[in-house]
């Protein structure tokens, strides 16, 4: 199945990861229930790494989970893609027939909290006849999924490295510009690496904006501010107060005992902040500003949410300018 049209840029420890999880390296598969969770931010390439890792290979079947999907409708999709209802063992045929069947659910933002448990469930139930991979982005599901069923495993996606990216966007530029104009795109595109993001689709973004015409240092400014505010949003504050001195991350277990209030449309309720699954339903109150990362630590969202907490740490917390 053909599932990338465009070049892909390689990612050596992801791309690794997912081909060992799912067997591609050698062949065999072993259907032992485990099923694979792939997480990250949005636009941090988990689709395409997939898809890449894939791409050519038989016996794939891509079940898109667009937001808004109702329960039902989730249902008859699979079945319907999987052609079920006309043969229910359709997935054990294929195990016993020895073909490394592989499902991806794909799944973009918003869906209801109900229907991502009923598509763990039926990972948990395909995984024992085929290879399952579950692709998340919204933030606080990911931080409400962790570590709770041992049979999940994660591969995590997350932005560029400075160099990685560094090269993505050159590779990029030099498809399409030269000389002068391909040597100021990319020094731009140095800054916004270094200040807002290594994410691949924001770095695609900013070129098609400098492309445009706008301004790298508008640009940039923009982006901290957005950062800035939505930081200030979140609720749950001691977390922030420790990113703010630890903007690369700070562990879980810091907060051990902390109990925090927080708004809830109406309702007032808590959570212990050293629950990833307690901090989720405060992160759905606002934009995704931290990440919980599989070290157990939670981070900032961007390279703009660590800097936006640095600046907002050098002005003395609460007086932010913005
Ligand atoms: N490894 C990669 N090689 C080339 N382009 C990439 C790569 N990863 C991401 N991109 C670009 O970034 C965009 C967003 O990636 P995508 O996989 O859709 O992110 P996600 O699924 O994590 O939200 C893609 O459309 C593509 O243009
Ligand atoms: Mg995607």
């Amino acid at each position: 199945m053909k599932l990338l049209d465009f070049d892909y840029f390689p990612r050596e420890d992801v791309d690794r990861k997912l081909n060992f999880l799912l067997g591609l390296n050698t062949g065999t598969i072993s259907f032992n229930g485990d099923y694979t969770i792939v997480v990250g931010p949005k636009g941090s390439g988990k689709s395409t790494t997939v898809a890449h890792a894939l791409d050519g290979k038989p016996w794939v079947k891509l079940i898109q989970v667009h937001s808004g999907l109702e329960v039902k409708e989730f249902r008859e999709m699979v079945d319907d893609v999987l052609g079920l209802k006309s043969h229910p063992r359709f997935l054990e045929g294929c195990r016993r027939g020895g073909h490394a069947m592989t499902i991806v659910f794909d799944v973009e933002t918003g869906p209801s909290s109900e229907l991502v448990q009923v598509i763990r469930k039926t990972a948990k139930y395909m995984a024992i006849n085929a290879n399952v991979i579950i692709i998340l982005s919204e933030a606080y599901l990911a931080m409400d999924f962790a570590g709770s069923e041992p049979r999940e495993r994660f591969v995590w996606v997350s932005e560029l490295t400075a160099a990685q990216a560094t090269a993505y966007v050159a590779a990029k530029i030099d498809k399409t510009d030269k000389g002068e104009t391909a040597d100021t795109l990319k020094s731009a595109m140095n800054a916004y690496i270094q200040q807002v993001s290594r994410n691949p689709k924001m770095l695609d973004s900013c070129i098609d904006r400098l492309k445009e015409g706008e301004k790298i240092d508008e640009i940039i400014s923009k982006e901290i501010k957005t950062a800035t505010r939505d930081i200030n949003a979140f609720q749950l504050k001691p977390i922030i107060e420790a990113l703010k001195v630890h903007p690369e991350g700070v562990s879980r277990l810091d907060f051990a005992g902390q109990v925090c209030t927080y708004k809830d449309g109406e309702k007032v309720k808590w959570a212990k902040l050293s629950f990833p699954k307690d901090v989720a339903p405060a992160m759905k109150e606002c934009k995704a500003i931290i990440y919980h990362y599989p070290t157990g630590e939670y981070r900032p969202y961007s390279t703009a949410h660590a800097n936006a907490l640095k600046m907002l740490h050098q002005q003395g917390d609460c007086l932010s300018i913005f």
